[in-house]
């Protein structure tokens, strides 16, 4: 049997987790906003349109921050489309999409929904087709709260109060050539610095988020962010990280161990805000806002046979299988252990399209990356705690030796309770875990949670959500300070301690 072994410390952290590290996204994107959200007429609807069953599910998540609207739609949106009357609401064509917007959701009716949903919203202006000028007037709009053109008419729209929305993204993904008014890194900084000025000019209680690199094998990736940083340091508090990762090629192996990946992407993007810090000899610590990532290529193929300018079309509608959810859970861990430069992210997306939750005309379900990113979201609160994983490794295509066990563990000191996330990535030989507890020694087991099945591609379907659920898992105990168990091959874990 092969073995592996972690060691933590309660006085050895590596941060205070920003619970926004939970976040997600809703754009206006395929089913994610007209069918998924919002639905007048369906029998699931409230009063205003929104669907009950997914507002049920979203608030089962917990989630803290929902970014909106896009994406890529952002870059040639006009956000007055999406206010006032609704039967005055231009339809608009979409270029990012390829597809109609109707426009009948706006940022009114969205800030509607975050509230009923719980959750924040994290908003983005259009630096594509626009500039300085519509930024600062959709932030008048939003947040102030009267007395001037654009927050009185906001308040003659039905909204007396201010939205409040304290989390900007200047534009999104301008690195990337398919993005409508794409720019190089010095136009983009430049333009990035000015309207960021200009924003807290109008509201200094603001933070805002750069745009960083689409991924880490963009051909600019590394400069862009030096370049970009370069010109809006001061007046950024985040830059952005977008990865999405695929299994095209059916190498399962190398795709668990793409959280290898993610995790040098982090680290070169802190070093990278660093480095322009250094140079800038400023006292600010720029950090990171990973706000896209996840599983995207299932629906790649079926998407290209969608018809152009159609509403709403069954697009990026990814089934997940169980590797997936094995990788998102690598992801959650990722994140948690650079918590101190990740204070935000958002599983891209949240409902339809590419997302955890699904729906139709007969409900809402659960796909099967839903449950790493509920259950970690649930219980990885608190302080991540440096964690040293010794671990056998095992042979990969794309990143050569990878360990087989991915793991973290979290002290949440609020509730008195140690959380350790951990992957077994291995296909086929379980692991015997050992944790050595030191200062939790004391601690019972409350519950071991696992994701575990033989089958890599199986998932939950409309006609069976439950295929892939967690269970309780009982090979688990504490004995003489240390917590033993055997964590099965390809399986995601949660095992949480308490008094
Ligand atoms: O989340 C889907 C798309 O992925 C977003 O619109 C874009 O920002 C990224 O390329």
């Amino acid at each position: 049997m092969k073995k592996a072994k972690i060691t933590f410390d309660r006085d050895f952290a590596v941060s205070r987790i920003d619970r926004r590290i939970y976040g997600s996204f809703i754009e206006h994107l395929g089913r994610a906003v007209y069918g998924g959200i919002y639905e007048p007429g369906s029998p699931f609807a409230d009063e205003r349109g929104f669907r009950r069953d997914t507002l049920e599910l979203v608030r089962e998540l917990d989630v803290p921050v929902v970014r909106y609207p896009g994406g890529n739609f952002v870059s040639g949106y006009k956000w007055e489309d999406g206010v006032g009357p609704r039967e005055l609401r231009p339809r608009r064509v979409d270029l990012a999409w390829g597809v109609v917007e109707s426009n009948e959701v706006g940022v009114n009716e969205f800030s509607d929904w975050a509230k009923a949903a719980g959750t924040d919203v994290m908003m983005a202006v259009n630096l594509g087709t626009r500039g300085v000028a519509e930024a600062v007037e959709l932030l008048e709009y939003c947040n102030l709260p009267g007395g001037t053109a654009l927050s009185d008419l906001r308040r003659a729209h039905g909204y007396a109060q201010p939205h409040g929305f304290k989390l900007w993204c200047l534009g999104n993904e301008m690195d990337g050539p398919w993005q409508i008014g794409h720019k190089t890194a010095m136009e983009y900084g430049r333009l990035a610095n000015e309207t960021a000025k200009a924003m807290r000019d109008l509201d200094p209680s603001i933070q805002l988020v750069a745009c960083g690199s689409s991924g880490s094998d963009m051909p600019t990736f590394g400069e862009w962010e030096a370049t970009v940083l370069d010109q809006c340091y001061d007046n950024v508090d985040y830059v952005s990280m977008h990865r999405y990762y695929g299994d095209a090629e059916r190498d399962p192996r190398s795709f668990l161990a793409n959280s290898v990946d993610m995790d040098r992407f982090i680290t070169d993007v802190a070093s990278v805000c660093d480095y322009v810090k250094a140079k800038k000899h400023s006292k600010k610590t720029v950090n990171i806002s990973f706000d896209e990532w996840n599983v995207w290529y299932h629906s790649q193929e079926q998407d290209k046979k969608i018809p152009r300018w159609t509403r709403a079309p069954h697009q990026l509608e990814d089934v997940y299988d169980f590797q997936d959810a094995l990788l998102v859970g690598s992801m959650l861990i990722t994140l948690l252990r650079h918590a101190d430069r990740v204070k935000i992210a958002c599983l891209a997306q949240l409902v339809n399209v590419i997302a955890p939750i699904m729906t139709s005309d007969t409900g809402a379900w659960r796909q099967t990356i839903y449950y790493p990113y509920l259950l970690t979201g649930k219980y990885g609160r608190g302080v991540a705690l440096e964690t040293k994983v010794e671990s056998p490794t095992y042979e990969t295509k794309k990143y050569g030796e990878v360990p087989m066990l991915d793991s973290v563990a979290v002290w949440n000191d609020g509730a008195g309770e140690l959380a350790i996330f951990a992957v077994n990535r291995d296909l086929e030989e379980d692991l015997e875990l050992t944790a050595d507890l030191r200062q939790f020694a004391d601690m019972r087991l409350l519950e071991h949670v696992i994701l575990a099945d033989e089958d890599l591609y199986a998932v939950n379907t409309e006609a069976r959500p439950d295929r892939i659920v967690p269970r309780r898992y009982t090979a688990t105990a504490i004995e003489s300070g240390a917590l033993r168990t055997l964590l099965p091959h390809k399986s995601w874990s949660m095992i949480r301690l308490g008094k």
